[in-house]
């Protein structure tokens, strides 16, 4: 995983942050689930639902069905893999890789949003 956040980290050093004001680390990015929320709505809910559960109207057709991102088992899984596979996507199993068309704060963002939809308080 020390690798993933290299590449991370090069993504972010390569965007649009300022160079110099403060060290820049991957760890360091402060997800905003309101975006991540937006983010959600434009990508991944045609597969996954609007709630998460697995049950959007493009996941209906898919074999194997999109994850519930609401279950135990994502809940539990540990960030940096969740993160790798929004940026790599799951080959062979529809999932799409998100690392060309969103960014290392979009795709914190988004996996902050996702930690939303499965907590209990909610
Ligand atoms: C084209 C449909 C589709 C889209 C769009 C899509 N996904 Fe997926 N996603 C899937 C499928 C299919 C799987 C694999 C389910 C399985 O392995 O059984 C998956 C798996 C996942 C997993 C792994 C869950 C686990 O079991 O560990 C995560 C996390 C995830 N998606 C997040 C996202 C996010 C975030 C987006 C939007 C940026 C997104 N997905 C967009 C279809 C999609």
């Amino acid at each position: 995983m020390r690798r993933l956040y290299g590449v991370m980290l090069a993504g972010v050093l390569l965007g649009s942050l300022p160079f110099g004001e403060q060290t820049v680390k991957a760890e360091n990015v402060v997800a905003d689930p309101q975006n991540g929320r937006t983010v959600f709505d434009m990508n991944c809910a045609t597969c996954h639902g609007a709630s998460g559960k697995g049950d959007g109207p493009t996941g209906a057709y898919m074999s194997p069905p999109p994850a519930d991102l609401t279950s135990e088992d994502v809940r539990t899984d540990p960030e940096p893999e969740l993160l790798s596979i929004i940026s790599n996507g799951m080959p062979g199993k529809g999932m799409p890789a998100w690392k060309s068309s969103l960014s290392t704060q979009e795709m914190h963002d988004v996996l902050a949003y996702i930690r939303t939809l499965s907590d209990p308080g909610k």
